[in-house]
């Protein structure tokens, strides 16, 4: 479950001051897929950014079950963001040089505390791969795939450690239709298992696949439901 307090942020761009989150108070429940639309530069990356930890918000909170994220130090931050939070970014985050199977299991190596075993977490990569239709890639360097297959590994190495937060910033974005419902059935599929899943989208298509739908304007964020109702 997430929740934000008047979550606000703003960017100094130039000498112009940017709201790129106004008052944001939203609360959505374990398995709920919530889709964010909204014109380029409405704010809705920057809302991603906090909600993940990434960004620190000027004033008001990001509480994941229960725990207000960024009154951790640091180094808790870090281990919170990687056992509860999985990033599918919207512009690319893989390391070339590493094969498909090394960054999908990159999130893994780090803090291993022994709660999971190797056989485990390789069944759950191969299992994932294969739904992504990126299996047969898994020993190739990601800097020789295409943008959609990149585009799929960073989708799988956000589900890796099965996070309670999904945060999926225009995952679609570069798919042809074909892979952009493989896409769509993954984050399904973190939802079906409990996942909140947070879903930055321009395309309409793949509207449907959401149980709610929040539009961000000016770093202000409306729930379309109830923007319906008003109107
Ligand atoms: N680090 C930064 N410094 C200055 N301005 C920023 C910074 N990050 C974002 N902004 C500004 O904040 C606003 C919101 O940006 P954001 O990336 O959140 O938009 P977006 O809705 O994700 O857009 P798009 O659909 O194009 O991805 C924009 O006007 C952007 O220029
Ligand atoms: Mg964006």
């Amino acid at each position: 479950m997430i929740k934000t307090d008047d979550l606000s942020k703003s960017f100094l761009r130039g000498d112009k001051k940017v709201n790129a989150a106004d008052n944001i108070n939203i609360e959505i429940g374990d398995g709920i897929i919530a889709a964010f639309i909204g014109h380029s530069g409405s704010g809705k990356s920057s809302l991603v950014n906090m909600l993940g930890g990434l960004i620190k918000p000027d004033t008001g909170s990001v509480l994941i079950d229960g725990t207000d994220i960024y009154s951790l130090s640091e180094n808790e931050l870090c281990r919170f963001r990687n056992k509860n939070i999985g990033i599918i970014p919207q512009n690319r985050c893989d390391l070339g040089k590493l094969t498909v199977k090394e960054n999908i299991l990159l999130p893994v190596s780090f803090y291993m505390d022994g709660t999971v075993s190797d056989t485990d977490i390789f069944k759950r990569a191969d299992d994932l791969m294969q739904k992504a239709g990126i299996y047969h890639l898994r020993d190739c360097k990601t800097e020789i795939l295409s943008g959609g297959e990149q585009r799929r590994v960073s989708v799988v190495r956000a589900m890796i450690q099965s996070p309670h937060l999904l945060l999926a910033d225009e995952p679609t974005n570069d798919l042809d239709e074909e892979n952009s419902d493989i896409v769509i059935e993954l984050l399904k599929t973190a939802a079906g298992d409990g996942a909140t899943v947070i879903l930055v989208t321009h395309e309409k298509d793949i509207l449907p696949a959401a149980d709610e739908i929040y539009r961000i304007e000016y770093g202000k964020c409306v729930n379309e439901k109830d923007a319906l109702k008003a109107s």
